[in-house]
């Protein structure tokens, strides 16, 4: 058996990475290690609760001696989703960001380069450390230029993830990935938020012109690609993960609208963002052809079947807007 940690897997991403490792193979046991935030939500893990291979941890990063405990036990790889993840909450307040996603991730390297034996780290970034793209694809190596507290709060732990691997030889990988979209995001994310303001009749707040965009790819597709990059990816490395056919949030909310029956009219352009980057696209070929990862879900089928899902919940009283 091979143990592997995954941090903040109580969160959106990391819940669906959990399911994928326990589903995909039969010779790992998952350890997941989250602080419970206001964003974890246990109950996309009731289902996997009483796996003989999965246990669940509660434990801040940014705490040092739960970090060190987390090891007592040997670790054979780290896969690293844990941070604040809302780029609006990081520009009311950055200070839970730097603690969780720079501190946090600065003590899990110490922990593990004094742990000595683990064999890969994979670290989980985010194509918006790169800032706006106004055109183009943004290709690994590409200089960092974050345009918000949380992408910087992400650049720094990028940064001393590849410092780590440089110093002291540290396995680390990353990952940057675009935006994500799928089943138990948090519905203070666009998609679920328009999805669930959509049923309930209310506004779609939607920021500014509403033509800045992005390219959504299906959470179910980003895990693949994380677990090829665990299985395969090469240390000291960054990969890029992302459909590569970025398109308006005004098309998103659009798209979701029209799949629910609901005027257009329902749209509510609101004040723009602070320092809102306009569009983030990156280049996938090394993906593609290093590891042979492609996404499988287009984003047509997988809004649809996004839309029916939180559709369901809510008509069972199980989600809503707020
Ligand atoms: N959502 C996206 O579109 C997207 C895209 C690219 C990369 N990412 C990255 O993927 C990762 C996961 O994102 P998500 O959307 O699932 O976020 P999320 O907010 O849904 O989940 C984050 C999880 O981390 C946990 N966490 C936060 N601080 C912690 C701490 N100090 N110690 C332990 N656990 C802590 C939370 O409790 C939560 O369960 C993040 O690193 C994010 O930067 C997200």
């Amino acid at each position: 058996m091979r143990r592997v940690l995954v941090t903040g897997g109580a969160g959106f991403i990391g819940s669906h990475y959990v399911h994928h490792l326990l589903s995909s193979h039969s010779d790992i046991e998952v350890i997941n290690a989250d602080a419970l935030t206001y964003s974890a939500n246990l109950q996309s893990l009731a289902d996997i609760e009483l796996d003989p291979r999965y246990r669940f941890i509660q434990v801040d990063l940014a705490n040092q001696q739960e970090v060190e405990e987390l090891f007592a036990n040997p670790i054979d790889e780290v896969v690293h989703f844990a941070a604040e993840s809302h780029v609006d909450r990081s520009i009311q307040g950055a200070e839970a960001f730097i603690r969780s996603n720079i501190l946090g991730t600065y003590r899990l390297l110490e922990a593990i380069r004094h742990a000595g034996n683990l064999q890969k780290m994979i670290h989980i970034s985010t194509d918006e450390v790169y800032g706006s793209i106004m055109q183009g694809r943004t290709k690994e190596g590409e200089a960092l230029a974050p345009g918000n507290p949380y992408s910087a709060s992400k650049a720094g732990s990028d940064l001393l993830c590849l410092a780590y691997f440089n110093t002291y030889q540290t396995p680390v990988v990353l990952t940057r990935c675009t935006n994500n979209y799928g089943p138990w995001q948090h519905p203070e994310k666009f998609i679920p938020k328009s999805i669930l303001h959509a049923l309930e009749n209310q506004p779609l707040p939607l920021y500014g012109t509403g033509t800045q965009e992005r390219d959504w790819i299906h959470v179910t597709d980003h895990c693949m690609g994380v677990d090829r990059v665990r299985e395969a990816g090469r240390v000291g490395e960054v990969y890029h993960i992302g459909a590569e056919q970025p398109v308006s949030n005004r098309w998103i909310a659009e798209n979701i609208l029209d799949q629910l029956g609901k005027p257009h009219s329902l749209i509510q352009h609101t004040k723009d963002r602070l320092g809102h980057d306009y569009r983030y696209s990156l280049q996938t070929t090394k993906m593609r052809e290093e590891l042979g990862w492609e996404p499988l879900i287009s984003l047509e089928q997988g809004l649809k079947e996004t839309v029916a899902w939180y559709r369901q919940r809510w008509e069972r009283g199980e989600g809503n807007a707020s």
